[in-house]
């Protein structure tokens, strides 16, 4: 593979906007989005809360639509710059209606083209104020929507503040009929607020066939196992670097790594091998590494794909080790993490049992209720959704130990109460006192 340096003829881009944007109809100044938000008219609200912990921070879960939500987030509620991470899976500009293994109706997924840009735009861009200095947002989508998205996210977030594209295999392989390939992938644009980002490398356990591979040797005197990268790297320099070390100049347009002395050190310590010819090498112990880091495709983070994996019911729920590892990789213990297109809470979850703090918004009933039901009693194999009359009894979820975020978290109705008969609330607030 061919790596490049920085060219010497690269113009000074300080002098040239080499910016580009995406147009298309109905495209608002950011000023008209960000202004809106100065003197939000609100409905009323209701709002069921519990929190008899000793801690301040109460996990929030939101009915209602999130732009008006994330306004309130906000100018109300004073979170701007707070929120560690974002995470959303947004609807996909798909056209369709989406049901419960139950057959109850979700959610809809009917705006498309400009339309649907504008409507993430005018999320992304309160998202970014929400964001921490040093947060991060994942954006999951396919491939029909993640391209102009991704423009999108370069406006801004900043094109300089691109991560990584991630792609995901989201399910095992089709018998593709159509005349194409098949379709086993989807995509997760990771963006941070500035150069300065948290970030736990992740690193996956090695496979013996890949460690043999990769760490070739084996030290004759100590038996440790080995492999051997080079002294030098690409470049020219001026200083003890780019001088000689035991009578040898580093190689053409290169330097050495380290300086003489340190050279010196590892030879004595016999971490450097040196080769027939008199090249040396370092040796890069085995024992020392932490696993493989984790590069950009993901492949072990499928969505329910057997029976008796548990699942919610909710449609387009997410691999909760998926969450897991974006959660690990971008927060800390005690971090706010905010998932506004929430589903049935697979963020609110990973979040809640990597103990970070939490903020969830959804315009579906069905959803607000499912992240409720999953927090007080879990989910359920998803072999049990099959059955075809499914009676009451079994709609209690399975696993019923889980009564400790319920008992820190409010849930708000914005503007939507209206559509909740007493008894509906009545059941909510039972859901939310769980004990
Ligand atoms: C793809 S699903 C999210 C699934 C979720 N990641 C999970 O693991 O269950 C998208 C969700 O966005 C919600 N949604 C769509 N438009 C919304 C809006 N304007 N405000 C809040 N939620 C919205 C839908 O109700 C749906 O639950």
């Amino acid at each position: 593979m061919a790596t490049g340096v920085t060219s010497k003829n690269k113009p000074n881009n300080n002098d040239i906007d080499t910016s580009f944007t995406i147009q298309y109809n109905g495209k608002k100044d950011i000023n008209e989005i960000l202004g809106d938000a100065k003197s939000p008219e609100y409905n009323s609200r209701l709002k069921i809360e519990r929190n008899n912990q000793e801690s301040a921070w109460t996990n929030q879960l939101f009915f209602g639509d999130n732009l008006e939500v994330l306004y309130d987030l906000l100018y109300q509620k004073n979170m701007a710059g707070k929120v560690k991470l974002i995470y959303i899976d947004p609807p996909y500009g798909t056209n369709s209606s989406f049901q419960s293994r139950n057959l109850d109706d979700a959610y809809d997924d009917i705006l498309v083209g400009a339309q649907y840009l504008e409507f993430m735009r005018e999320r992304l861009i309160l998202l970014r104020e929400l964001l921490s200095p040093d947060g991060s947002i994942y954006v999951h989508l396919d491939e029909n929507m993640a391209f102009p998205i991704k423009l999108i996210m370069d406006e801004v977030f900043g094109g300089k503040n691109f991560r990584n594209w991630i792609t995901r295999k989201k399910c095992n392989r089709k018998n593709y009929t159509r005349k194409k390939y098949g379709n086993i992938s989807d995509y997760i644009l990771f963006y941070s607020k500035s150069d300065k980002y948290t970030w736990n490398r992740a690193y996956e356990p090695w496979t013996e066939e890949a460690m043999k591979r990769e760490y070739q040797y084996i030290e004759e005197e100590t038996g440790r196992r080995y492999k051997k990268v080079p002294v030098h790297a690409p470049g020219v320099r001026n200083g003890a670097t780019g001088g000689k070390w035991k009578g040898k100049y580093p190689p053409k347009g290169k330097h050495w790594q380290y300086t003489p002395e340190k050279l010196d050190e590892l030879d004595a310590k016999g971490e450097i091998y040196w080769s027939p010819t008199g090249n040396p090498r370092r040796k890069v112990y085995f024992e020392n590494s932490n696993g493989l880091p984790v590069q950009d495709i993901w492949m072990d983070f499928k969505d329910a794909h057997n029976q008796n994996i548990k699942v919610t019911g909710y449609p387009t729920e997410k691999n909760i080790d998926l969450l897991d590892r974006i959660v690990l990789a971008s927060s800390n213990p005690g971090d706010i993490v905010l998932d506004c297109f929430a589903g049935s809470g697979t963020t609110l979850v990973s979040a809640e049992n990597n103990a970070r703090k939490w903020v969830g918004v959804d315009s579906s009933f069905h959803s607000i209720e499912t992240v409720a039901k999953r927090f007080a009693k879990g989910s359920k194999p998803m072999g049990n959704f099959a059955e075809k009359e499914i009676q009451e009894e079994q709609l209690s979820f399975i696993e019923d130990d889980s009564d400790k975020s319920v008992l820190k978290t409010s849930l708000e109705f914005f503007s939507k109460e209206n559509e909740l008969s007493d008894e509906k609330i009545r059941e909510f607030k039972d859901l939310f006192y769980v004990k």
